[in-house]
């Protein structure tokens, strides 16, 4: 299930696409159709657990976790401090420090996943937020997988409380930056105002964006990267990285496999009824493979309009960074393979995680591209 949970997926949608997990203790939401209904019905389906009764301790709460007015005012005061904020010097500076990562790892084997993804994914996402960060740093990065790990918390309990750790160690990251006056851009802004500088909501929610940027980035580029180099003699249309071809990889496998919502009133949904307070899991790896939304959801297609996909969410809580994501994903994974060809030399080895889906590894050598003249179908 975690190497290839479409399978799964596939047979969920077609015999109980509303299913109840006894483990989970919560509705698995399979089909496209009904995991776009739950996301755009917010009045319903709510990211708030607490109105469901659950206990949601206070370094949660942030603009993930709450919904309606509250919802909208953290949106609000986290868009526009980075609205503000330059964006094309921040690709320039994440494509400064690609650069710097690809010219270590040209010529030998390197580890795509921890050499690159994930240090890169660290240093543009904290460049964002005006942390400082110093390249050496491995404590960001075993906190966030910490995060990552414990997002499966339902299915592994054990892995929670190391999560709430994780949370903790990122969030004193951000208030140490607001505090010594180190912070710089988006954050430096935020912290203008006294009144929301002591707001643990908001810094919550400065939070989300450095986990949900380095956790999605990381993997997505790392999920990416490991679709392009699987099929040697796949198509040459997906050696040319563009907008589309990153949303299409997004939709084949896309790094955000899952959601939860709680069901605030008792609703019928794909022939099942849910009743007022159960937890939604939306699935949006299964919806992202229905072949009742995309004709042959099996084959990563890069002329597929699949601009539909659900894997950057959907309705009031839906990615916040989206356009940040493609922008730095199309253009590192573009510069990566200008000149150059991406060579597997090993097989990737997957993280044992199902929500945020992504690999721990993946051996590659970066070898200098043939002339335009070569029809190179051994490598992407
Ligand atoms: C390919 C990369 C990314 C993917 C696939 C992705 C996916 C998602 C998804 C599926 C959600 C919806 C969560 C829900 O409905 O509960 C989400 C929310 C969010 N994402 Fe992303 N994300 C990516 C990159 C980023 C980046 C780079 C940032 C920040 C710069 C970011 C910031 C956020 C935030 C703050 C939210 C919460 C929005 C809210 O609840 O109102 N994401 N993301």
């Amino acid at each position: 299930m975690l190497n290839d949970p479409y399978p799964v997926y596939a047979a969920l949608r077609d015999t109980d696409p509303v299913h109840w997990h006894e483990g989970l203790n919560a509705w698995i939401i399979t089909r496209y159709s009904d995991c776009e209904r739950v996301l755009d019905d917010a009045e319903v389906f709510v990211s708030d657990l607490r109105r469901i009764g659950e206990d949601v301790p206070p370094e949660l709460l942030s603009l993930q976790t709450v919904d309606g007015a509250d919802h909208h005012a953290l949106r609000g005061a986290v868009t526009d401090a980075v609205r503000g904020f330059d964006l094309g010097a921040w690709l320039e500076e994440s494509l400064r420090i690609a650069d710097e990562l690809a010219q270590k790892a040209s010529g030998a084997e390197f580890d795509f996943a921890g050499d690159f993804a994930e240090p890169l994914a660290a240093a543009s996402m904290c460049t964002l937020l005006g942390i400082p960060l110093a390249a050496e740093d491995t404590g960001f990065r075993s906190a966030q997988r910490d995060l990552m790990l414990s997002m499966d918390a339902g299915l592994a309990p054990e892995r929670a409380e190391a999560g709430v750790r994780a949370r903790g160690r990122l969030s004193a990251l951000i208030e140490r930056a607001l505090a010594d006056g180190t912070a710089r851009g988006p954050l430096a802004r935020v912290g203008s105002d006294p009144g929301d500088l002591h707001s643990r909501q908001l810094v919550n929610s400065l939070r989300s964006i450095l986990v949900a940027g380095y956790s999605s980035v990381s993997s997505m580029l790392g999920n990416a990267v490991a679709a392009l180099t699987a099929d040697p003699d796949g198509p040459r249309a997906a050696r040319r990285i563009t907008p589309g071809l990153l949303h299409e990889l997004i939709r084949y496998d896309g790094p955000v496999q899952a959601e939860s919502r709680g069901v605030v009133r008792d609703v019928t949904l794909g022939g099942r009824r849910l009743r007022r307070g159960a937890e939604a899991v939306v699935v949006l790896g299964s919806a992202n493979h229905d072949e009742r939304a995309f004709p042959e959801p099996d084959r990563l297609r890069p002329g597929r309009r699949s601009r539909g996909h659900l894997g950057f969410g959907r309705g009031p809580h839906a990615c916040l960074g989206s356009h940040m994501a493609l922008r730095l994903g199309t253009a590192v994974l573009g510069r990566l393979t200008e000149g150059a060809r991406l060579v597997r030399t090993g097989d990737p080895v997957r993280r044992p995680t199902a929500t945020l889906r992504g690999l721990d590894r993946i051996p590659l050598r970066l070898e200098p591209a043939p002339g335009p003249d070569t029809d190179d179908r051994r490598s992407t």
